[in-house]
């Protein structure tokens, strides 16, 4: 059980304050449909380093980008619920943008467990531009989102947003963890996409709102060139993990674990590729 509540012996009978307690060695889940949110576990291990962590990878459902929002919510409210039920981590984060724009509200409302989402990060890509013009690279299901549509009325009044899906930077992401080379081919279509969109020669700043974009950031700054920045939201969200588990103790009784729910998937280098973000054993779930 990682939650426990203990009352606060500063309280009065009138006003009992509960305190919540969490086992030491409570994980924290991050969960993706593939190996994206090793881009969010990167940036978390340099704020939490002993924080023991699950990386849960729902590879029998990659990709998420071209599937509906039913099929998408149903598969993540399902095996968060798993993953809550077996692990009772201290804290879920779902480091994957496509999930949490269909699904955060609803898998909040169901989960008894702190939940951190993934949003495409607008809001600071419109306080950088300096041209007033930003490219936007999310799957095809995270780029028709009302969500998405809420973040550019809030924080990119005034700015020009250009969206682009591209399914096939998830699949350059997943080939070169598994030690694959990268088609430029298809870093180039990416990048011509908003290139060639009314006012796309003057993008200065571009969202990586995908978790799996920014393990092919380098390629895409070569091929977009000079004068463009990326921003991702990777480090706002470990932030805020750190946040909601402040005070928290830690203690690391087994190794992390990467679990993945397609059997087979995982290949020798994407066991190194996956011991290199300190994830020592894998599993099925
Ligand atoms: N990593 C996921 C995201 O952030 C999506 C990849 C997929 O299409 O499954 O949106």
């Amino acid at each position: 059980m990682a939650f426990e509540t203990v009352l606060n012996p500063d309280a009065t009978l009138d006003a009992p304050s509960p305190v919540p307690r969490v086992s030491p060695d409570a994980p924290i889940v991050l969960f993706d449909s593939g190996m994206g949110g090793l881009t969010v576990l990167e940036e978390l291990r340099k704020l939490l380093p002993d924080a023991p962590v699950i990386y849960a990878a729902d590879t029998a459902g990659l990709p998420y980008g071209t599937k509906t929002e039913a099929q998408i919510a149903a598969r993540v409210a399902g095996l968060l619920g798993r993953m809550t039920e077996r692990f009772a981590p201290r804290l879920v984060c779902i480091a994957c943008n496509t999930a949490s724009t269909i699904a955060l509200g609803m898998v909040r409302e169901v989960l008894e467990v702190p939940i951190v989402g993934t949003v495409p990060a607008i809001k600071p890509a419109a306080a950088l531009t300096q041209t007033g013009v930003i490219g936007l690279l999310g799957t095809e299901a995270t780029i028709r989102q009302a969500y998405v549509d809420r973040l550019e009325h809030e924080f990119a009044a005034g700015k020009l947003l250009l969206r682009h899906g591209a399914p096939g930077l998830v699949d350059a992401a997943e080939a070169k963890m598994r030690g694959e080379p990268v088609d430029p081919a298809v870093i180039a279509e990416a990048v011509k996409a908003l290139r060639d969109q009314p006012g796309g020669d003057r993008i200065d700043t571009v969202v990586l709102a995908c978790t799996h974009f920014p393990l092919v950031e380098a390629e895409l700054a070569q091929a977009f060139g000079p004068g463009v920045r990326f921003v991702h939201g990777a480090p706002g969200i470990a932030q805020q993990i750190a946040r909601l588990t402040a005070g928290q103790d830690y203690s690391r009784t087994r190794a992390d674990r990467a679990l993945f729910t397609g059997k087979g998937m995982v290949s020798a280098a994407a066991r190194d590729a996956l011991s290199r973000y300190g994830l020592r054993e894998v599993g099925e779930f």
